[in-house]
């Protein structure tokens, strides 16, 4: 991690989230808590809760949650580290990086490439001229002098120092230029020329607006096609989404279209579709998909239809999936992209296609379906095991039943033939993991009812709420008798700051997690009501309910491995753990049935 837990710990604490979020809301104070219609999805009535003694906000309507970087990552959609950087700065917090001076410099070069870049986009653009061939080739691929504006397009001039003696009137030096990836090191004397001639430019823009790197076409048919800035300090290809400073503008987002090209982006955004963003070429990375799920969660891929793109759009598929984004395929007929396609059918023809995109599942019986005939009985057959072989792992039933209407229709396969060939297929996999199978259910008994699940929120919460009882709790239980992960490291984190005779607050507690989702999580536990009880005897009825069901669990474990053991023909190892099962069992007798 960048930054010291202490760093953040002072900036959860400097910047009260109820002053941070009033700063772009208007909270309304309801009982011991502020009210608001979430920001995070539409809604009516307002079920966004901002806590001032726990320092957390909760949506009871979507989930979200977290502490006030949370907050302030998601209503910026700007990164973890930026979100500390940005509240920091409003506190007047120093951070460690400041006073780095290798850090500081490396800040200070990021500035002037910024600016450099700057001046190259503008020197590019200020030489596409009426008439002259980079202009005309403009045209003759359709793009209007706005869309050229909007993307900042340009020109390279066909020579070996345009960009240098253009740049060194402007104060800027080979050195920086090269820094910038703009100059390559030459053969001749001169030593350095310029890298980008004869191209037309892409300028790729962040998220701030900075210019970071360019793209060169050739104009005509040369090779390689596209040129592409290297990494630079400001620039790291697998971090970035070509057009995503646009789409970042839009309010009500409903998804992003993510297509391979510049010109497919710019494209479909002359014609209206403002939410398309482009990977450029390389392969999709997971950053790109983390970058992509700040701005929504439903992401549309519409790469080449041609093998290779095919196979990048499963890993695109793939990735974005693991992010937890629901993913779609936009198909267009082979040998079209995006570019050619809306300008040879229009925009009409294009909605309909987003429209028309598919489930990954979908996707794929698609791609099954493409080279199989279906008046060959021996197709027929590759079709049927590859169907069923792409829904077993569908949980859902209703899908299930979706899919075999559909396509024995289209197949012209029976569909019992394929109810046939899937429940095979499934129950194949089951007996090869017999014993697996075995003791994932008996791990499912194991499972915690909801009263004992409860027992431990009361108590992570009077923990916070209730600071001199922490010492207590922690005398009778440890943070490993609670039952999930999530549950003892919150108790962990709460032992230990009590150790130190420090209080934490929730808000803290949930700048020890990392991802989105355990922190809405944290931030969901900390939202829990207390009821209105003695607290000395919740606590006492709590504690029992949580010791309680961590003997039924270790008893219950002892059960799984005792089987085990008898399975395997180790009867002196299953007897071993018998007897220790009685004697848990004969504690587990002896404690009071817990209440809580
Ligand atoms: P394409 O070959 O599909 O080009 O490459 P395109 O975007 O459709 O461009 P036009 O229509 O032929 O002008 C898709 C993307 O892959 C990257 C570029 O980002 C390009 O937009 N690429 C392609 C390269 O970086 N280098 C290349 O030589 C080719
Ligand atoms: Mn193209």
């Amino acid at each position: 991690m960048l930054f010291s837990e202490d760093k953040i710990s002072e900036i959860i604490e400097k910047n009260d989230i109820v002053d941070v979020i009033s700063e772009y809301m208007t909270l309304k104070k309801k009982g011991s808590n502020y009210m608001a219609l979430c920001p995070f999805h539409s809604e009516k009535t307002p079920s966004f809760s901002v806590s001032f003694s726990k320092q957390i906000f909760n949506c009871f309507g979507c989930g979200v949650g977290g502490n006030v970087i949370t907050f302030i990552q998601r209503i910026e959609k700007i990164s973890f580290i930026e979100a500390v950087k940005l509240l920091a700065e409003r506190s007047g917090i120093q951070l460690e990086e400041d006073k780095d001076p290798k850090q500081l410099e490396m800040a200070k070069l990021r500035k002037t490439l910024y600016k450099l870049n700057t001046e190259a986009a503008r020197f590019f653009y200020s030489n596409l001229n009426n008439g002259d061939k980079a202009s005309q080739y403009l045209k003759k691929r359709g793009l209007s002098d706005a869309i050229i504006k909007k993307f900042g397009l340009g020109f390279a001039p066909d020579r070996w120092h345009e960009l240098i003696d253009f740049m060194k009137r402007k104060g800027y030096g080979t050195e920086l230029l090269y820094k910038a990836g703009l100059i390559v090191k030459g053969r001749d004397k001169e030593g350095y020329c310029d890298k980008f001639r004869n191209r037309v430019m892409f300028p790729i823009i962040d998220l701030k607006g900075n210019v970071i790197a360019f793209g060169g076409r050739v104009i005509g048919d040369s090779k390689p096609k596209y040129l592409n800035s290297p990494d630079t300090p400001v620039f790291n290809k697998g971090y970035n989404i070509y057009g995503l400073n646009f789409v970042k503008k839009i309010q009500n987002l409903e998804n992003i279209i993510i297509v391979e090209g510049y010109m497919d982006t710019i494209a479909l955004h002359q014609f209206g579709v403002e939410n398309a963003v482009a990977s450029l070429g390389t392969a999709f990375t997971e950053n790109q998909a983390k970058l992509l799920k700040r701005f929504s969660n439903e992401i549309i891929i519409s790469y080449d239809s041609d093998l290779a793109g095919q196979n990048a759009t499963m890993k695109g598929l793939s990735i974005l999936e693991n992010e937890g984004c629901v993913v779609r395929v936009l198909s267009l007929p082979s040998g079209r992209d995006p570019d050619e396609y809306i300008r040879k059918e229009g925009i009409e023809a294009f909605r309909e296609k987003i429209k028309g995109s598919v489930s990954l599942i979908e996707y794929k019986i698609e791609n099954l379906r493409r080279n199989l005939d279906i008046n060959n009985i021996q197709d027929r057959i590759v079709f049927t095991k590859g169907f069923s072989e792409i829904l077993k792992d569908v949980i859902s039933n209703v899908e299930v039943d979706a899919y075999i209407k559909k396509y024995s229709g289209i197949m012209q396969v029976n569909e019992a033939a394929l109810y046939a060939e899937l429940n095979r297929l499934r129950n194949k996999n089951k007996n090869g993991n017999n014993k697996h199978n075995i003791i994932n259910s008996k791990k499912a008994e194991v499972e915690l009812k909801k009263g004992e699940i409860t027992a431990e929120i009361y108590l992570l919460n009077i923990c916070i709420y209730y600071y001199e009882k922490v010492k207590d709790i922690f005398e009778t239980l440890e943070p490993t008798d609670f039952s999930n992960d999530m549950h003892i490291k919150i108790a962990e984190i709460i032992q230990k700051y009590s150790k130190e005779d420090k209080p934490v607050t929730a808000g803290e507690i949930i700048g020890f997690f990392n991802s989105d989702d355990e922190k809405s999580k944290v931030a969901e536990i900390f939202s829990y009501k207390l009821p209105d009880a003695d607290i000395d005897k919740l606590i006492k009825s709590s504690i029992e309910r949580v010791k309680h069901s961590r003997l039924d669990r270790r008893i219950q474990e002892m059960i799984i491995k005792m089987e085990e053991m008898y399975l395997v023909g180790r009867k002196e190892e299953a007897n071993a753990f018998f007897v220790e099962i009685k004697e848990l069992q004969k504690r587990r007798r002896r404690f009071p049935e817990g209440r809580g």
